[in-house]
């Protein structure tokens, strides 16, 4: 009684999967629906493929967001679906320009289908959006998702435009990069969640600085996990300093921004939907996949 247990990582990850099952399982009917629209398309399968097997983690935030702010996950499922599929049509885009080979330990889209689907499908799922948005009354819907996707982009600009060989990147610059090309899409996920669940001006900025921080550190995570393997961005942190130092570094910062993103929900409401934010900002920096 009333002494603390400290909870081992790997039940925080079974807690995790058990509390997110129902978001996932809403979120999967969610996309089937409408994927259902596009039955006749002959990109159904190709789009198909490059949505299956994520972890569907920006709509889950979505979702939780809103409960955070509202008394229920209201009418969230549509929007779920358009984070999620700009999410996909930026990862089509992202392996080209990476010329990666697989994702999510399946054949990358571009090599599958080819350099001119890869194009096509993925502004064609631009199209599902844009559907999507024009069916929120909400205006913000629409300029949320068109926020995300630019400063999506100016991210991988800059990550383009950045030659390794020559190049010493700061620590400012590498949070700049990662937090339009990846942070802002979580930013999006978590202030649509509170826009649509009917959140306070304050509470919108909480959810807001909660998906930017978690963000951060969930990109943070990825260049952890990739360590090694994935190029650029590591080459050009590594030119001033030692390959462990940055590692060690790239550590300690996923965990501080972790514990901001945590910090952010101070506005929030506590509950069970704040208790899933905060997991998942924990998972975020744990995670090994
Ligand atoms: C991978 O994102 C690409 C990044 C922007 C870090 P996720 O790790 O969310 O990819 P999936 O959807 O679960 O495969
Ligand atoms: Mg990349």
């Amino acid at each position: 009684m009333g002494h603390t247990v400290e909870i081992r990582d790997s039940d925080l990850l079974e807690i995790l999967k058990r509390k997110s099952e129902p978001y996932l399982s809403r979120i999967d009917t969610s996309i089937k629906k409408e994927m259902e629209l596009y039955r006749h398309s002959k990109l159904y399968g190709p789009i198909l493929y490059a949505l299956e097997g994520g972890k569907r983690v920006r709509p889950t935030i979505l979702m939780v967001a809103a409960e955070s702010v509202g008394s229920d996950i209201g009418d969230t499922d549509l929007a779920a679906v358009a984070v999620e599929l700009l999410h996909t049509e930026s990862i089509i885009h992202d392996d080209v320009i990476d010329e990666a080979a697989s994702r999510r330990e399946k054949v990358a889209f571009h090599i599958k289908y080819g350099y001119g689907a890869a194009m096509l499908t993925a502004d064609y799922v631009f199209g599902m959006i844009l559907d999507i948005a024009s069916k929120y009354s909400d205006s913000r819907v629409s300029r949320e998702l068109s926020v995300a996707s630019l400063r999506m982009c100016e991210g991988e600009y800059l990550e383009l435009r950045v030659d390794p060989k020559s190049y010493s990147m700061n620590w400012d610059e590498y949070v700049e990069i990662i937090s339009k090309k990846t942070a802002s899409l979580f930013q999006t996920a978590a202030r649509l969640g509170s826009i649509i669940g009917g959140g306070s001006e304050e509470e919108i900025e909480a959810l807001s600085s909660y998906g930017l921080n978690l963000g951060i550190a969930f990109q943070i995570q990825d260049d952890v996990l990739d360590w090694g393997s994935e190029g650029k961005i590591a080459e050009a942190l590594a030119r001033k300093r030692s390959p462990e130092a940055v590692l060690e570094r790239m550590k300690e910062m996923a965990e501080s921004y972790s514990i901001k993103a945590k910090e952010s929900l101070n506005a929030v409401k506590s509950g069970p939907a704040k208790d899933l934010l905060v997991l998942l900002a924990d998972f975020t920096i744990i995670r090994d996949y």
